[in-house]
């Protein structure tokens, strides 16, 4: 399998499925996603709330709800398949290769014990430190988030949500992994302290060599921090590529939209336009195009035949019917009244 791998290549996740028993029915939260995670890259998985970007990043790292199953494909991380190996093989993987900052970690600290305390825990149970060790690492890891050391000492309720953020960054740093998956990392907070924290996140990533995939709903997040994105809609990956490849030349309507509806973290002004309407039900969705709906430039043949995903230049994917029309698109999605139009 490691000759499939591209070498500059961490992860390669194939037509990924993700199921949640409802009732007596299958949701398909991920319904075949594809993508690629290089080495020493920020790769950041966007969309809005309920398109399955938690739920896939749940599945990389196999943390996920009881009631969700992988129901399809694979996900190699440096040629190993990840959702083929045992419990305890995976396990050896967390926090070591691949940790995790779940969505909301930062209201997750245990109220009751210190910070230190719970960097400690994770340094001795899962790095085999002792408490000297421990102390010596929680402090250089603290260093590296940027807080004084004396604070290690507090507790979470000491700490801003900023600084929470920052704490959940050096709890996944402990064991020194290879890939940092951050899910909404700087979503409850105000923009200044998300552009701290993504600098940092950033800064560490390019200071260790590691990757990092990046989740947000905020297509602004992505553009200021991330080198590739992936736009997930309903399950399904609408379009991906290099940050500065899409969002100068998106070919998909869903990106155009999400671009319009964020305001720029780096720079304040222009018009905000919203997507009109919300994603689909998962529980029965729609046939063709899963955007249609809410796509001004919906056809016929969208609302019955799924558009594959095909690289419209080396690197770039989209997934839709109009790619040929993409530049007259852009000149039409750009106009606020197309967006109000499709109400
Ligand atoms: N535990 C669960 N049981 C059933 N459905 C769920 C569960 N968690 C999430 N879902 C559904 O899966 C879809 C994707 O959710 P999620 O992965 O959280 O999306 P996102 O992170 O993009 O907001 C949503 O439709 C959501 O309702
Ligand atoms: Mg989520």
């Amino acid at each position: 399998m490691s000759e499939l791998q591209d070498n500059n290549i961490l992860l390669s996740v194939r037509d990924l499925k993700v199921a949640y028993r409802v009732g007596s029915k299958d949701v398909m939260a991920v319904d075949g996603a594809s993508f690629d995670v290089p080495a020493g890259a920020i790769v950041g998985v966007v969309g809005e709330s309920g398109c399955g970007k938690s739920t896939l990043v749940r599945a990389l790292t196999r943390v996920l709800a009881r009631s969700a199953r992988i129901a399809g494909g694979e996900a190699f991380f440096e040629g190993t398949e990840l959702f083929g190996l045992s419990e305890p093989d995976m396990n050896k993987l967390r926090w070591r290769d691949i940790a995790f900052i779940p969505q909301s970690a930062m209201n997750s600290l245990d109220p009751v014990y210190t910070v230190e305390a719970q960097l400690h825990e994770v340094l001795m149970q899962r790095g085999g430190m002792n408490r000297k060790e421990a102390r010596q690492r929680s402090a250089e890891l603290f260093e590296m988030v940027g807080i004084e050391p004396q604070r290690l000492r507090d507790y979470p309720h000491q700490f801003s949500g900023g600084m929470r953020q920052r704490v959940a960054i050096a709890l996944a740093l402990t064991l020194e992994p290879k890939l940092i998956i951050a899910d909404e990392p700087v979503t409850a907070l105000d923009v200044i302290v998300q552009r701290q924290i993504l600098d940092q996140l950033k800064e560490l990533q390019q200071r260790l060599g590691i990757s990092v995939i990046l989740v947000t709903h905020d297509i602004s997040v992505v553009a200021y921090t991330c080198d590739k994105m992936v736009v997930m809609y309903a399950g399904r990956v609408t379009e991906s590529g290099d940050t500065a490849t899409v969002l100068t030349a998106p070919f998909h309507p869903y990106t155009m939209g999400l671009y319009n509806a964020f305001p720029d973290l780096a720079a304040a002004g222009g018009v905000l336009t919203p997507i009109q309407g919300a994603p689909p039900s998962l529980i029965s969705p729609p046939p063709g195009c899963r955007f249609a709906e809410r796509c001004p430039f919906c056809q016929a043949a969208c609302r019955t035949v799924v558009p594959a995903l095909i690289e419209v230049s080396e690197g770039h994917n989209t997934a839709c019917h109009r790619v040929a029309e993409a530049a007259d698109l852009r000149v039409k999605a750009a106009a606020t009244e197309t967006w109000e139009a499709n109400a």
